[in-house]
This record gives structure tokens, C-alpha cells and sequence, in this order.
């Protein structure tokens, strides 16, 4: 199947009550990379959140469809199995399951039943994946995040890209607290997945990431909208010169942000 398309329209979302996605509209195609930038608190991880299925995160309006299939009508698992892959900002910990056990079952989850990808053949790909991730094998055999150190928790994740190679992901803050050499690899490794099969939305702080991975399209988000989009310029103005030449360009008025996201 030629790539996917994952469409956000008019999204808006709540926190207990709280509006925090004010009409969302976001469409990232197969072959395509898109950065989202924005300060902090302007929802662009519940954007994240709700794509995936979080409970709580409220989708009040609006809609998401992957290749016009209602992503709001699918379980967590089910959006999962139909391609969506989600690096979180913050990825959990999972005890007593190992980052090996995790990435089969993933892979497994997206093969029909009966069709189990051959354990040699996971062992093979495992490994190679971690070589170019210049990952540690003992990373296999621990719990997923356990004990993991902020950057490998990050490479992990894209790890677990490589592996379950999704047709659509979005990656939210995968730079962050990354030392160079860390986001480096990292970068490679999402750059390896760059294909007509494989749709990438990148949400970031900082400009930094994007010298290693350059998206078709920059978009801006503020107070819960997209507001600005354009090409990879758009993130280096941003870096040189911050959000407030947009605010005034638009006409956007200073709102107090609860800055603890
Ligand atoms: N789980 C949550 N519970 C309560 N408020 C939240 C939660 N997640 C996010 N928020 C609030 O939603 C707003 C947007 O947060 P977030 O999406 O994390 O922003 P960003 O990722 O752009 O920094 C913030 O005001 C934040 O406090
Ligand atoms: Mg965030």
C-alpha cells in the first residue's frame, strides 16, 4: 500500500473541562516530514496525546482520520495496529517487561495472526537496529525504561520506530535533553525511516533537531492552534528571532500560559 494520510480537522480537546486544542487542522501525508513548534503550554503534546487515545485527553470537536478511517472510533491498541506510532515526551516505564518481549509483541501486533515474525528474524533485525543506533545489547534484556537514562529512553523510542515501523509517527520532544552525539543518532535513525511508506510529525522546542532532520513543513502552534505554517525557514526565524514577531503579525494577544508542562 502506497503511504498513509492522517488527517486532523478542527481538533479541539479538553482537559478536565479545560478547552487546550482550539481547532487543530494538520495533514501529514506518506513521504512527508512536519515539524511542530510552539512555547510551552501551547498543547502540543496533547495534540500528541489525542491522536494516540490518552483518557484524558477529551476530543470535543472535530475529527482524525487515517486514510479516512475514524481514529477517534479506535481503542488505543487498534490505533496501534493500524499504523500510528507515538514517541512520548515523557515514556513510561514498564517493569518487568523487557524492551526485547515489548517490540516483538509490537511487531506481532501489526502481522496477522498465525503470520508471527520468526524469532531468528527478530533476533537479526534487533540486532542490526541496535548497532546503528549504537545501543548497548544489554538494552534487550532490561525492562522497557527501567532504570533508563533520559537519552536511553529516547534512543529507545527510536528503536521501537525502526522495529514497528509505522506508517505514521509522532515524535514529541525527542530531542529533548539530549546531548549531541545522542541526537546525532537519534536523527539518523529517523532519517533511515524517510520513505514514501512513512509520515512523520516531529514536535519540538528547539530549532536544534531540525539541523539534522530537515521537514517538508514547519508549523507554529500557539494557545492551541496551528497558526503559521511554511517550509524549514520557518524554524530558523524562529530560532533566530522567537514566537513574538508572529504574535504581533497575527494580532495575538498575550494570554497568561500555565508554563508547567
Ligand atoms: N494531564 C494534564 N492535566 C492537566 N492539565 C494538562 C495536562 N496535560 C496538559 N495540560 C495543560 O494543557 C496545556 C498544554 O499542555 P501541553 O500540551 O503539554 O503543552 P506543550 O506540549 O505545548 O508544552 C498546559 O496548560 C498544561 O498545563
Ligand atoms: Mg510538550
Amino acid at each position: 500500500m502506497a503511504g498513509s494520510t492522517l488527517e486532523i480537522k478542527n481538533l479541539h480537546v479538553s482537559i478536565e473541562g479545560k478547552e487546550i486544542l482550539k481547532g487543530v487542522n494538520l495533514t501529514i501525508k506518506g513521504g512527508e516530514f512536519h515539524a511542530v513548534m510552539g512555547p510551552n503550554g501551547t498543547g502540543k503534546s496533547t495534540l500528541a496525546s489525542a491522536i494516540m487515545g490518552h483518557p484524558k485527553y477529551e476530543v470535543t470537536e472535530g475529527s482524525i482520520l487515517l486514510n479516512g478511517e475514524d481514529v477517534l472510533e479506535m481503542e488505543v491498541d487498534e490505533r496501534a495496529r493500524a499504523g500510528l506510532f507515538l514517541a512520548m515526551q515523557y515514556p513510561s516505564e514498564i517493569s518487568g517487561v523487557t524492551t526485547s518481549d515489548f517490540l516483538r509483541s509490537a511487531i506481532n501486533a501489526r502481522r496477522e495472526e498465525g503470520d508471527e515474525i520468526p524469532l531468528m528474524k527478530f533476533i537479526k533485525g534487533l540486532d542490526a537496529d541496535l548497532d546503528f543506533l549504537e545501543i548497548d545489547k544489554s538494552m534487550a534484556t532490561r525492562y522497557l525504561n527501567e532504570g533508563f537514562s533520559g537519552g536511553e529512553k529516547k534512543r529507545n523510542e527510536i528503536l521501537q520506530l525502526m522495529q514497528i515501523q509505522p506508517d505514521i509517527a509522532i515524535l514529541d520532544e525527542i530531542d529533548s535533553g539530549l546531548d549531541i552525539d545522542a541526537l546525532k543518532v537519534v536523527s539518523k535513525g529517523i532519517n533511515k525511516m524517510r520513505g514514501e511508506n512513512f509520515g512523520c510529525l516531529i514536535i519540538t522546542h528547539y530549532q536544534r533537531l531540525l539541523n539534522y532532520i530537515t521537514p517538508d513543513h514547519v508549523h507554529v502552534m500557539m494557545q492551541g492552534r496551528v497558526v503559521k505554517s511554511g517550509g524549514p525557514e520557518l524554524a530558523h526565524r524562529l530560532e533566530a528571532e522567537g514566537y513574538d514577531w508572529i504574535k504581533e503579525e497575527l494580532g495575538i494577544e498575550d494570554e497568561t500560559v500555565e508554563q508547567n508542562a
